[in-house]
């Protein structure tokens, strides 16, 4: 029969794991949640009296507020959380393998089989193991093995897939009333019974249409194949872009047109300087990755596509910026604004931004950058990481981090829009257009502003998807 859950403990408190248990304690007053970490200063950050979390996210901190120190615990102690619980999220992180074999397409699960391991060994009571890292197909029978070989006895181990669909920004909303869960569990009755203990604790607040139960290997396929099928629709809509570009079509009327057939629908189809963020690009060359091993190449090169199509995107936007300026940008100051992945998120991985300002460092261009989340340290961080070749005081001689979009936009030839923060949209453009050099040009990456204002104060403007 189901386990009635009273303790749950989550490891990994990152960006999944963080948000998650902590919206779960909020709606189950009756669990006790413990959110467990290797890494000291996040766990500190966490439990910061202030709470100075360490992501940020819009709703996250009154969730925490309401729940920390009633039902919701940080903590470094690994295997007391695991000891005490009946119930365990494996939250870590699966980056993409940096070495070895499939380097650079294959996920990296030792942090997954770490964890599972320290399960095994720590436990002396059975637990319900719920996979909630994205994996690869078939994941969940590589920790079963792991966990029935080095148990104790009269502990058996459940395995469930239970991936998480919330985006960043929205993590808050999206986790209060989320489009579905997605539960998978091996269809025996042990399997089936775990699947019934978790559906109980979303149950708390999600309604029951929306829980769905399905097998363990298209719960783990799933989510790999929702990703790729959003960011699909990313580059689906930025190849056309090009098309735009080069023929007076506009992208934004384009996606409105597409959008009304309730077929396609109206979301997700903003065209951008390429897609961001942690996830999209690793989970679909994991899945080129699987469909390789499977022997299936054609499959496999259609998704590699959508990686490659927001590469050539991304390089298509700094090559027009250069194009603009006169063919050079040598020498010339450049004002980027944004530098997170995305709007309301202090994220940066993969970001879009990144990119554009190694681009602009490689021709020699003085680069400006203001972000209103992002941390300096952060800044500093992926830009070297980006150029590994050039020393950090290299870097620091060719861009400046600002403390507001105006001070960036000063003496700048070009202003280059990358993350489409609210804050941008209500940029005072007389004044900037006042302190910028002549002809100011403003190229926006992300459809935020408006054109034909911009050109009546004296602009010269070009946007992704129109035509210059
Ligand atoms: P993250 O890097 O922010 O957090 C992972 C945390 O796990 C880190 O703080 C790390 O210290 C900790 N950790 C690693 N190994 C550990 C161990 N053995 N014991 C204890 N702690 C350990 O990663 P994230 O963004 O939260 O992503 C986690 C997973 O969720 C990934 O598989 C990702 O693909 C998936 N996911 C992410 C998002 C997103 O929006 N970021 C959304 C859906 C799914
Ligand atoms: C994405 C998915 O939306 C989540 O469902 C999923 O859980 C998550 O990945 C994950 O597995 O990590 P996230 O990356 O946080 O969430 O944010 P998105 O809103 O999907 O944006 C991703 C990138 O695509 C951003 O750079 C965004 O600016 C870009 N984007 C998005 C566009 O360029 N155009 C759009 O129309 C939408």
């Amino acid at each position: 029969a189901p386990v009635k859950v009273s303790k749950i403990c989550c490891i990994g408190a990152g960006y999944v794991g963080g948000p998650t248990c902590a919206v779960i304690a909020l709606k189950c007053p009756h669990i006790q949640v413990t959110i467990v970490d290797l890494n000291k200063d996040r766990i500190d950050a966490w439990n910061s009296p202030d709470f100075a979390l360490p992501i940020y996210e819009p709703g996250l901190v009154e969730v925490v507020r309401q729940a920390r120190g009633r039902n919701l615990f940080f903590s470094t102690d690994v295997d007391k959380g695991i000891k005490e619980a009946d119930l365990i999220f494996v939250s870590v992180n699966t980056p993409t393998k940096k070495s070895g074999v499939g380097a650079g397409f294959a996920a990296d699960l030792k942090y997954v089989e770490l964890a599972t391991r320290r399960i095994a060994e720590v436990a002396t009571s059975s637990k319900i193991v719920v996979e909630k890292s994205t994996v690869p197909c078939r994941t969940a029978e590589s920790m079963r093995t792991i966990l029935e070989a080095n148990s104790k006895p009269n502990c058996r181990f459940d395995i469930l897939s239970n991936p998480e669909f919330l985006a960043e920004g929205t993590a808050i909303s999206d986790l209060f009333s989320p489009d579905r869960v997605l539960i998978g569990s091996l269809q025996t009755q042990e399997g089936i019974d775990a699947c019934q203990s978790l559906k109980q604790v979303y149950a708390n607040w999600v309604p029951e249409e929306r829980i769905l139960t399905v097998g363990l290997w298209s719960s783990e396929l799933s989510k790999l194949a929702a990703n790729a099928m959003l960011a699909q629709r990313i580059s689906s809509v930025n190849a056309l872009s090009a098309i735009c570009e080069a023929t007076g079509a506009n992208i934004d009327e384009v996606a409105h047109a597409i959008g009304y057939d309730s077929r396609i629908g109206p979301k997700f189809l903003k065209a951008s300087v390429g897609f961001g963020g942690s996830c999209f690009q690793k989970d679909i060359l994991n899945l080129v990755y699987l469909s390789e091993s499977l022997h299936l190449p054609e499959v496999a090169a259609y998704w590699r596509q959508v990686v490659e199509m927001n590469e050539y995107q991304k390089r298509r936007f700094s090559k027009r910026v250069v194009d603009t300026l006169f063919n050079t940008i040598t020498g010339k100051r450049i004002a980027v604004l944004g530098f997170a992945f995305k709007a309301d998120t202090g994220d940066t991985r993969e970001s879009a931004a990144i990119t554009l300002i190694r681009d602009f460092q490689s021709e020699k261009a003085l680069v400006n950058v203001y972000d209103p989340k992002v941390p300096h340290e952060q800044i500093w961080l992926d830009l070297e990481e980006a150029s590994p070749q050039v020393p950090l005081d290299t870097i620091k001689k060719q861009v400046t981090i600002c403390k507001s979009a105006i001070e960036a936009c000063k003496d700048a030839e070009a202003v280059v829009i990358a993350t489409e923060w609210k804050e941008f949209k209500e940029i005072d453009w007389e004044a900037v257009y006042a302190s910028m050099n002549k002809p100011a040009f403003v190229f926006d990456g992300r459809l935020i502003i408006d054109a034909e204002k911009l050109r009546k104060i004296g602009f010269k403007v070009t946007t992704i998807g129109r035509p210059s």
